[in-house]
């Protein structure tokens, strides 16, 4: 049995300790937010927070998850600026990679809460968009900079 903290939450997990935390999280779990795209870390859909880091969870294994703090999308608050921008401003068309988008912007603010566009594209040029969404991307990041900061940006959300 594998020991997991999602979301603030315990889960007791049987899996494999070489298993991708992605599966787990998608299957055992059922947090299906978290998306798979590549599964070699190229994408960025399968973006989680690791004790606040943002990290690839195709690649990284429930063995080096266990006793850390894991947020996925569903554990960002529905009130939190990036997701409310990232609503405001219409961000996603089909809408596959947005959990790892929103994922790479939540902690990209939370070490940056006013960042300049290089530091958005420098923070999200891991997380692609086969739908081009990036410039909508780059606005909502602006527009969530400049909300009032409530209480989860304040501390950076739950992760
Ligand atoms: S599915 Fe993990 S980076 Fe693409
Ligand atoms: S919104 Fe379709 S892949 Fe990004």
């Amino acid at each position: 049995m594998i020991s997991l903290d999602v979301n603030g939450k315990k889960y007791e997990v049987e899996a494999a300790p070489e298993e991708p935390l992605l599966w787990v999280i998608r299957e055992k779990i059922g947090l299906t937010g978290t998306k798979y795209g590549c599964g070699i870390a190229q994408c960025g859909a399968c973006t989680v927070h690791i004790n606040g880091e943002p990290e690839r969870s195709c690649q990284t294994s429930v063995k080096d998850a266990q006793g850390k703090k894991i947020t996925t999308i569903e554990g960002i608050p529905e009130s939190h600026p990036v997701k409310k921008a990232w609503i405001e401003d219409d961000v996603p068309q089909c809408g596959y990679c947005q959990p790892g988008q929103i994922m790479s912007a939540v902690a990209l603010m939370k070490k940056n809460p006013s960042p300049s566009d290089d530091d958005i594209d420098q923070a999200m040029t891991g997380n692609i968009c086969r739908c081009g969404t990036y410039k909508r991307i780059r606005r909502a990041i602006h527009r969530a900079s400049i909300m009032a900061p409530d209480d989860t940006m304040a501390k950076g959300g739950k992760s």
